[in-house]
């Protein structure tokens, strides 16, 4: 039996060696300190033996079992400790290697020459006025003296909002330009004294959008900024100081500003502005065309009805307007040469700036 027990032993511990993870080693377990394994087999006949054996046997016995326990134990953290290891050196984190850079964003370009203008004007006491895309007809076209069928909506085909319909003749389209912002903000400081209205001055910066053919130099939407400026005693004169400023502000001090008339059905008279080519200084260059000017805006005194409308009396009150775009400000001032880049979302093109 004590030869018995000695085998036993051996076996055992000779086999457990080969357990290379947890289930092997419950395998293990079971095989050689189970319920059915030959060490309990021994237990349960030591009752049987001749009495004088027994405390030997028992005692061999238990020595054994604390044995193999002691064994299995070891093992068991052996492996834990391994595999540990394992783990800590294949999932080992290199902190040595150089982090992913983080892509910085950036200002469009287009945000950058807004924040220009806004500066500019700014120092010269206009404030920023917030106006709708989504206009009616009435807004954006007839309370600035377009007639419905007036010749002038051609320059701006528009697109318009099936089915959005703010009473049935007066449809809902996206704005074709900044100008009914003119009247909103009028109305708005009307209400405030409608027997005094205050004076206004402000520039309405956002997007407008026209249907047109798309190429180079057109585009179904782009930014305007807008400027109004209404009170007593506003001249023509005030109309081109204030831009010819902004033109030196905007491309340098020695920068001339030149006025050609023209037309707009809400101002009157009415002009286009062109700044002296800030890349040749007049001579004439790729960029202003050989012409040595470059068109920036339109503008105009505020027609008299355009006042009436937004809730100004024309006999008391005068006031100037422009518009212009700044995607062909920033245009010139980088030389880009095609407009659709600004809203493709290439970022090779955005980077750049
Ligand atoms: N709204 C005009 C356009 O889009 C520009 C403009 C604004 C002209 C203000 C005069 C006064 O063409």
């Amino acid at each position: 039996m004590l030869t018995e027990l000695d085998q036993i032993e051996e076996t055992a511990l000779s086999t457990l060696d080969e357990a290379q993870d947890e289930a092997a080693l419950e395998t293990w377990r079971v095989t050689h300190l189970g319920r059915n394994s030959p060490l309990m087999g021994v237990f349960d006949n030591i009752g049987s033996l001749p009495k004088g054996e027994r405390p030997a046997i028992g005692r061999r016995a238990n020595e054994v079992k604390r044995a193999l326990e002691t064994a299995l134990a070891e093992k068991a953290e052996s492996l834990r400790q391994s595999s540990l290891a394992h783990a800590l050196q294949a999932e080992r984190l290199d902190v040595t290697l150089p982090g992913r850079p983080i892509r910085l964003g950036r200002l469009h370009p287009v945000t950058q020459t807004l924040r220009e203008i806004y500066r500019i004007f700014a120092e010269m006491g206009f404030q920023v006025y917030l106006s709708r895309e989504v206009e009616t007809d009435e807004y954006n076209f007839q309370l600035l003296n377009f007639p419905p069928h007036h010749p002038a909506r051609e320059m701006q085909d528009s697109y318009y909002i099936e089915t959005g319909h703010d009473r049935g003749d007066n449809p809902l389209l996206l704005r074709t330009h900044t100008s009914p912002g003119q009247i909103r903000s009028m109305r708005e400081f009307a209400a405030q004294d409608p027997e005094n209205p205050p004076p206004v001055r402000i520039i309405l910066p956002g997007m407008c959008y026209r249907y047109e053919q798309i190429s180079a130099r057109y585009e179904i939407q782009f930014t305007q900024v807008e400027g109004l400026a209404i009170g007593e005693h506003i001249t023509f004169g005030d109309l081109k100081g204030t831009i010819s400023d902004f033109g030196r502000r905007l491309l340098g001090q020695q920068v001339r500003t030149r006025f050609r008339a023209s037309h707009f059905p809400f101002t009157e008279p009415s002009a286009e502005v062109d700044f002296e080519c800030f890349l040749c200084g007049g001579e004439g260059c790729s960029v202003c065309k050989y012409t040595g000017w470059l068109e920036i805006m339109g503008c105009g005194m505020v027609h008299p009805t355009v006042l009436r409308n937004g809730g100004y009396d024309p006999l008391r009150y005068t006031g100037f307007a422009f518009g212009m775009g700044p995607e062909r400000l920033t245009m010139l001032r980088h030389r880009i040469e095609d407009i659709r880049y600004f809203w493709a979302n290439d970022l090779s093109f955005l980077e750049q700036f």
